[in-house]
């Protein structure tokens, strides 16, 4: 006799997710993005990769009032500010925003590793200091786990970090709590488990759907283009293991990264994808396909505020098991200019 078929459900509630790397940038282009992650989202870690980088406690005060500003009123969102990171950051800054609630973590760019790095980190010793005042205060550092020679072929760039970079500053720096964001190997997935209590993880629904293949079928796909860049399939299926096991070392960052279409559509196209409008329809989808739908709570929901020693939300989102029915584009006021949202290849079945 035939096994009887796996029921899928028909409807899906959990605790209302964050994302916990989400870049929302600033004027037309975040009076365009916010409400798509405000949507889906209840609270946000702030990328700072603004021109000029957030790196002044004053400045996040007054971004996180524009994000605000920005949201919709009936859609409830809190913006978590981050501290970008430059050679020589000043200790008294740090602990000054964080006890003043407003640094949340403080963000690591490589100098020139991605999109508005030039004033990035140039070395460890550059911002002992400031590390030290994080430890001492308990503020998270969020890295950017690329190595920015140029040497050093963009696919191997994640695995040399993690060597050469991040396992030296774990050590300098025994009590610092360090996110590894969008993790693209199955390196990076087993450095943050070799650490646990002390590293967590991120995972971006782009990496989680395609691997490097998909850049380049059919032509040169510049709207997958992200930094990381994305891996073999082998780093991939890591990634969905990682996501998908329950482990409280791994939850949600969607990392997307808006750009205007023309400014991906050309000749040196920027890193970063769109996904906010459809960022939990293509977690759940995948952990559909994974048969852990059961974990899609505690990674979308319970173990970033855990690591952030935050409550988790209390109000619930439901997703509905049918086709994505999302934007293909989101337009940007004030001009002809619209940002295209990710699709991945294969179906979603999955809406709000
Ligand atoms: O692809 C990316 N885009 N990676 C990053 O690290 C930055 C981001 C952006 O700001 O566009
Ligand atoms: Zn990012």
């Amino acid at each position: 006799m035939a096994p009887p078929l796996t029921q899928q459900p028909t409807t899906l509630s959990i605790r209302r997710p964050d994302d916990w790397h989400v870049h929302l940038r600033d004027g037309p282009m975040l009076a365009a993005c916010a409400v798509h992650t405000a949507r889906q989202f209840a609270r946000g870690i702030i990328m700072p990769n603004l021109v000029p980088p957030v790196t002044k406690v004053a400045e996040a005060a007054a971004y996180r009032e524009r994000i605000r500003r920005a949201v919709p009123a009936e859609l409830e969102f809190e913006p978590l500010m981050t501290c970008y990171l430059t050679d020589g950051a000043d200790p008294a800054e740090l602990a000054r925003g964080k006890e003043e609630g407003v640094w949340v973590a403080s963000k690591l760019y490589p100098a020139h590793a991605t999109t508005n790095s030039a004033h990035g980190v140039t070395s460890m010793d550059a911002i002992a200091r400031g590390l030290e005042a994080m430890e001492k205060a308990g503020m998270p550092l969020l890295v950017h786990g690329e190595v920015t020679d140029p040497e050093v072929d963009i696919f191997d760039r994640e695995a040399v970090f993690l060597d050469k970079v991040l396992a030296p500053l774990i050590k300098r720096h025994q009590g610092l709590k360090i996110v590894l964001e969008h993790i693209t190997t199955r390196e990076g997935v087993q450095f943050v488990e070799a650490h646990p209590g002390r590293l967590g993880g991120t995972i971006t629904p782009h990496h989680l759907s395609y691997n490097r293949n998909a850049l380049f079928k059919g032509g040169i796909r510049p709207h997958f283009y992200c930094l990381p860049i994305a891996k073999r399939e082998e780093h991939r299926l890591a990634l969905r293991k990682a996501a998908t096991s329950g482990s409280p070392q791994f939850f949600l960052g969607t990392d997307t990264a808006p750009h205007t279409a023309d400014t991906k559509e050309c000749a040196c196209g920027c890193a970063g994808v769109f996904n906010a409008p459809v960022a939990m329809q293509v977690y759940a989808q995948v952990f559909m396909e994974e048969s852990a739908l059961d974990k899609l709570e505690a990674f979308a929901s319970l173990n970033g505020p855990r690591f952030y020693g935050l409550p988790a939300n209390e109000a619930r989102i439901t997703l509905q098991a049918r086709p994505l029915d999302a934007p293909e584009r989101v337009e940007v006021p004030g001009g002809n200019k619209s940002i295209v949202v990710f699709r991945p290849d294969t179906p979603v079945g999955w809406s709000f």
